[in-house]
């Protein structure tokens, strides 16, 4: 080859280098220059901000001390970190719509390790593809449709009078909150899932909600591994009942179809059918109790705070209860229809939800690259969408602080704007046994006891999830047959 020729392959090769340096480098400074991540402080290095968070939270002060002056300074989208993770907080019904629509496309649900471990990888909750989440959420849907609602109401009514004969009975003060966490664990056992309840089993359930949110630090002595010893009992006892299950069903003493079943029978056919496996039965057996049974209680105990504080609506309340009660022979429960007419109670019950959720919010994490209103929000990162960005806004709720259940008259509020149960892909799949809990409830304390609040002004602590500091105490009396 001459001269002359390599001199023009060389000068042909070096130019297309330093062409393909040169664009790669435009391209990469061109997508810098779109990448704008949103505005916020990251904090010290590792801790972040998570030590304010934790305050905060403590306090049960998250929105006023962390995420208001945070929205205040920087506006609805604002990066953090959080236990060590960079995270972006977004407020508002778009955004909510817009990251609550968008799990398994832009985003999935993130969980602390703890939580994770301790609910079970096969639970629900840890779900991280869309077909595996749909195939679980399907069957504890199917047990909540109109039917097995129906069905449901003379078994809550049922457990709910035992509960009070059994604690209330008697006595003349007691712990709402200690007592309506008793009860919901004996309602998503007994009723939703159809299992016995063994009083026992109360205390070890707690004994992992108590690790749920702690550092995933296995070492003896911590919340995190006593939370983790108890899991294991209610495992080893969990596939026992499954088995046990399985057993009746395939001998034939249980129909093996899925219709008219309770949720366990539910889960173990599909097991059977091999839609799902053992594991994952006794993981989401868990998690259901897990997800049901603090939100519950919590609302259920500000449901009667609120009562307690607002004497007008608790009138309109206990009217609404003595009306249906007076249509009733004297021997007859409640139907689902007789919760239908309860509007003023649950008009009360949602309003208290909004001005204190029993969640928060929770947390997502990115999975590609997000634009979203000018910023990016790379991928790895945690979302973190808060109730808070929505109930006390005043573009959403006028005078967001006041009591005001009739906000909630039928069709007012838009959607992704008053998100206690959450929304989109991820809504809580068991508002409709929490709804009827919490009417339920409120029937039968209403109708059969005189009771008022021990410390009218008690606080709310929350670790991470609410509760009343001294677990409300209230003074109770039986109702006379014809007091009104
Ligand atoms: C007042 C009571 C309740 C409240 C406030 C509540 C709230 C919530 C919220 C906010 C979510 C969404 C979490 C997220 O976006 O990551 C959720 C999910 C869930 N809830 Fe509830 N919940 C309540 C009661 C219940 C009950 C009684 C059950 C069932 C027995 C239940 C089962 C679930 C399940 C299984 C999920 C996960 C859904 C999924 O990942 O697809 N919840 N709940």
């Amino acid at each position: 080859m001459e001269s002359s020729n390599i001199f023009s392959c060389v000068l042909f090769f070096l130019t297309a280098i330093i062409s393909a340096i040169f664009l790669k480098q435009r391209k990469s400074f061109c997508r810098s220059k779109r990448r704008l991540l949103p505005p916020g402080e990251m904090g010290l290095p590792l801790v972040g901000e998570t030590m304010d968070f934790y305050r905060a939270q403590k306090n049960n002060r998250l929105f006023e001390e962390f995420v208001q002056p945070r929205l205040a300074k920087y506006g609805p989208i604002f990066k953090t970190n959080l236990m060590g993770s960079p995270t972006v907080i977004v407020n508002g019904a778009e955004a909510n719509r817009f990251i609550l629509s968008s799990e398994f496309k832009l985003v999935v649900s993130s969980w602390p390790s703890s939580s994770v471990q301790l609910m079970g990888t096969n639970s629900i909750m840890g779900k991280q593809l869309g077909e595996q989440h749909r195939c679980i959420r399907s069957l504890i849907s199917s047990s909540l449709n109109y039917a097995h609602l129906e069905a449901l109401v003379p078994k809550i009514c049922n457990t709910v009078e035992l509960h009070l004969q059994k604690n209330w009975q008697g006595k003349d003060n007691l712990s709402l909150y200690r007592s309506t966490k008793v009860l919901t664990f004996t309602i998503v056992f007994e009723c939703f899932l159809g299992l016995k309840v063994d009083p026992q089993m109360v205390n070890t359930f707690e004994r992992v909600l108590e690790g749920v949110f702690k550092p995933a630090i296995n070492f003896p002595g911590t919340k995190f591994s006593r939370a983790k010893k108890a899991r294991q009992e209610i495992e080893k006892e969990m596939v026992k009942v499954v088995r046990e299950k399985r057993k009746e069903m395939e001998s034939g003493l249980e129909p093996i179809e899925k219709g008219g079943l309770t949720l366990l029978a539910r889960l173990v056919a599909a097991m059977i059918q091999g839609e799902i496996t053992e594991e994952e039965v006794v993981d989401n057996v868990i998690v259901l109790v897990f997800a049901a049974h603090d939100t519950t209680s919590f609302a259920i105990a500000m449901t009667f705070k609120m009562l307690a504080q607002h004497p007008e609506w608790y009138s309109r309340v206990h009217q609404e209860h003595m009306d249906i009660l007076s249509n009733k022979g004297p021997h007859e429960g409640l139907t689902m229809e007789d919760t239908k007419k309860m509007k003023y109670t649950w008009q009360v019950a949602r309003e208290s939800m909004r001005l204190f959720p029993p969640i928060f919010g929770s947390f997502r994490k990115a999975i590609i690259d997000i634009e979203y209103e000018g910023f990016t929000i790379p991928k790895g990162w945690k979302v973190l969408w808060t109730t808070y960005g929505t109930h006390y806004n005043t573009d959403c709720f006028e005078d967001p602080l006041r009591f005001d259940p009739s906000r909630f008259e039928e069709g007012s509020i838009p959607p992704y704007v008053f998100l206690p149960f959450g929304g989109g892909t991820r809504a809580c799949a068991g508002y409709q046994l929490a709804k009827l809990n919490i009417l339920i409830f409120v029937h039968f304390v209403v109708t059969s006891y005189n009771w008022s609040l021990v410390y009218p002004n008690e606080s709310i602590t929350m670790d991470p999830l609410p509760f009343p500091a001294f677990g409300m105490p209230v003074n109770i009396s039986p109702k006379m047959p014809s007091t009104p």
